[in-house]
């Protein structure tokens, strides 16, 4: 069964418990990324799993391996249970994240690749020295070469993972960002799918901010798309 996470794009901390309270039973699951995790740091981690929640910590590490191994440490010490890292830190990067997880046994963070962000075009490809791959390719190849060196799953966007989920192993977990329901505002987001879509594609995990959060009925909108995804 495809869990709903929802993306905690709030500034502080406060706005944070508020909106996991307000909305209460239907999510379990909650996306800190950068901008929250900056202003308010593990504090926010350690009040979302308080309340009982399971958090995915989005920081996408991208550094020496024994850096990143250290902060997934950091990351399992919290109770984390999701954790992003670059595919394009290399083999060594993606392993000791994965060594770092593992240690704190089944319930521990699971570690996922982000391949290439939505914001790269195959121009911004060509600027970075990847030439002769448009972006597809490279997303394919970056996935292949995280998961068989220990990632856990990878960040895709909902075009991605139908290919995804058929060219990886069984077990490979798929999170997806730019899911919105039938009739949704799509806001800033250009390539869309529905929560059914995204889960009969093959998605795990369906991340979701401003369809739940900024809904005049949170706990309804995250209803409507429970009972969406359910009903794959
Ligand atoms: O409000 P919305 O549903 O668009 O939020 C989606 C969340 O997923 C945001 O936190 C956004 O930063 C994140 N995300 C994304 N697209 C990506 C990677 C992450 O929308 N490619």
């Amino acid at each position: 069964m495809a869990e709903l996470i929802v993306a905690l794009d709030v500034q502080t901390r406060e706005e944070a418990v508020a909106k996991v309270k307000a909305i209460g039973e239907p999510v379990g699951f909650y996306k800190i990324g950068l901008e929250l995790f900056t202003a308010e740091g593990p504090d926010v981690v350690k009040a979302v799993k308080d309340l009982g929640k399971k958090v995915f910590l989005d920081l996408k590490f991208h550094d020496i391996p024994r850096t990143v191994e250290r902060a997934v440490r950091s990351g399992g010490k919290l109770g984390v249970d999701l954790m992003t890292i670059h595919a394009v830190g290399g083999q060594a990067m993606i392993r000791a994240a994965a060594d770092a997880a593992a240690e704190f046994g089944a319930n521990g963070p699971k570690i996922l690749a982000v391949t290439v962000l939505t914001s790269l075009d195959q121009s911004d490809l060509a600027d970075i020295g990847v030439a002769g791959r448009t972006p597809a390719e490279q997303v394919a190849a970056l996935a292949r070469f995280a998961t068989a060196h220990g990632a856990h799953g990878l960040v895709c966007s909902p075009r991605e993972v139908g290919a995804l989920s058929q060219a990886l192993r069984p077990g490979t977990l798929f999170v997806t960002p730019g899911v919105r329901p039938a009739g949704a505002a799509v806001g800033d987001q250009k390539r869309v799918a529905t929560p059914a879509d995204a889960v009969r594609d093959g998605a795990t995990h369906l991340v979701v901010g401003r369809p739940i959060l900024a809904a005049d009925d949170p706990v309804a909108a995250a209803r409507a798309i429970r009972a969406e995804m359910e009903g794959v």
